[in-house]
């Protein structure tokens, strides 16, 4: 089984496939995915939560960072379950035949519709984000005769020391009930005297790229203290905790991930100390990695097109895409590695900003790139794009969105369609 990055005849391989013919049979721009690397990562994390859990837990992947029907099949197939954000997302596992009992949906603001869709459906878990949702929820499953099983989220008060526009576990952020202020506690007063709810746990996300074990460790032993006192004066026996996902990946050399079974055992043992610290029981444990499941098993093939050198100031090597398949860079000053797939035993000694197509001096997909010479005509692989590439892609500019394929020892097929200039205008009137 040949998968992950590899070089053959100064080609760049992916998944046993080579990516020069993957560009020229299927076009590009093109996200192109490792079938079984995103397997390897599902495992990874499935069997050190079974085994620093001792069984009681569980995996969702964040399906944000890459939702199509395989994703969910594909999760499925590994035996784990899936975290939502939106009545799409759902509408798309289920059409997958993803078990609706393994979903998670979160969100700061379901709308009533998703809400009735998800109960409608019996959607597994549903995570609480505000005082207004509680009522809400019961009243919706009041009208279907329904019970939902729910969690609440909460903020911590922690900082995970990240990107500031994806750091969510601090207090002055739009998700969840704050901790410090009494409002979480209050929440779960409500929740448990609401009708037709079934509180079972909680929930909280510190962030997202995160490297380092500590932040998670203070999480859950806040989490558990939080847990402990609501069981205290309540009575009523949490046994649910979800700690949310955040695992850093490998975008470039800066980047350092640690092994995930390296969070798991680290975490699970600060748990487990504080829960017998607080006096109660290890809760049931979900993660939610979603970035770190398909993040470094996706890719991104360009064909270059304009080569435009600035004299002392620096070479545009532009693509066929840009930040319509790719906003990371633009939203939030992303770093990716590259490589000229055609000349990927060449040295990277040339210094490039790999520009976009679209009418905007931003679109950029990185700057101070390293690659080979390049050439229009070359095909440029952009790497570790799986994740928050195609799901936050747009039609900017009229630009129709790639296709995706996945590729599994050599064999590539399509899982996503290009889009054509036909499916651009289908919805105008
Ligand atoms: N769970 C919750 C509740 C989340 O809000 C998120 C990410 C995750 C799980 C998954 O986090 P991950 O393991 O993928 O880091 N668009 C940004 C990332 C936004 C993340 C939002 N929430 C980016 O491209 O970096």
């Amino acid at each position: 089984m040949e998968y992950g990055l590899g070089i053959k005849n100064n080609h760049l391989y992916f998944g046993g496939a080579d990516t020069v013919e993957l560009a020229k049979q299927y076009g590009t721009p093109l996200y192109v995915f490792d079938e079984q690397l995103i397997r390897e990562y599902c495992r990874d994390f499935k069997n050190s939560i079974d085994r620093y859990y001792d069984g009681n837990g569980m995996v969702l992947y964040a399906s944000k960072a890459f939702s199509c029907k395989e994703m969910y099949r594909i999760a499925n197939d590994e035996g784990i379950g899936v975290d939502t954000v939106s009545g799409g997302e759902i509408y798309t596992a289920l059409s997958a035949g993803f078990p609706a009992e393994k979903i998670f949906f979160h969100g700061n603001n379901k709308t009533n519709t998703e809400l009735k869709y998800a109960i409608e459906n019996n959607i597994g878990h549903i995570v609480i984000d505000d005082f207004g949702e509680i009522d809400r929820i019961s009243e919706i499953a009041g009208e279907m005769g329904k019970t939902v099983t729910v969690m609440l989220r909460i903020k911590p008060g922690i900082d995970a020391h990240t990107h500031d526009f994806i750091k969510t576990g601090q207090n002055d952020c739009k998700f969840g009930f704050t901790l410090e202020t009494g409002e979480a506690f209050e929440a779960a007063e409500k929740a448990i005297n609401a009708k037709n709810i079934n509180l079972s746990g909680f929930h909280c996300h510190i962030g997202s790229q995160i490297f380092s074990t500590d932040p998670f460790c203070l999480a859950a032993e806040v989490m558990a203290n939080f847990i402990a006192n609501v069981t205290k004066k309540t009575g009523h026996v949490v046994s649910e905790l979800n700690l949310g996902g955040g695992f850093g990946i490998r975008y470039t050399d800066e980047d350092e991930p640690l092994p995930y079974s390296e969070f798991m055992n680290k975490v699970s043992g600060e748990l487990k100390n504080s829960c017998n610290k607080f006096g109660i029981m290890v809760p049931k444990v979900f993660i939610e990695p979603g970035r770190s499941i398909v993040g470094p098993a996706g890719i991104t093939l360009y064909t270059v097109g304009s080569i435009k050198t600035i004299p002392g100031i620096r070479t545009y090597v532009s693509v066929d895409g840009g930040m319509t398949d790719n906003p990371r860079y633009a939203l939030y000053g992303a770093k990716y590695d590259a490589v000229i797939a055609n000349k990927a035993e060449e040295p990277g000694g040339f210094v490039a900003t790999v520009a976009g197509k679209c009418c905007e001096s931003g679109d950029l997909i990185g700057e101070n790139i390293k690659i080979a010479t390049p050439e229009t005509g070359d095909i440029l692989a952009v790497l570790a794009t799986g994740a928050y590439n195609y799901s936050m892609a747009s039609n900017y500019n009229r630009i129709p969105r790639p296709a995706a394929i996945m590729v599994k020892n050599g064999e590539a097929r399509v899982i996503i369609k290009r889009e054509t200039f036909e499916d651009l205008i289908s919805k105008d009137v």
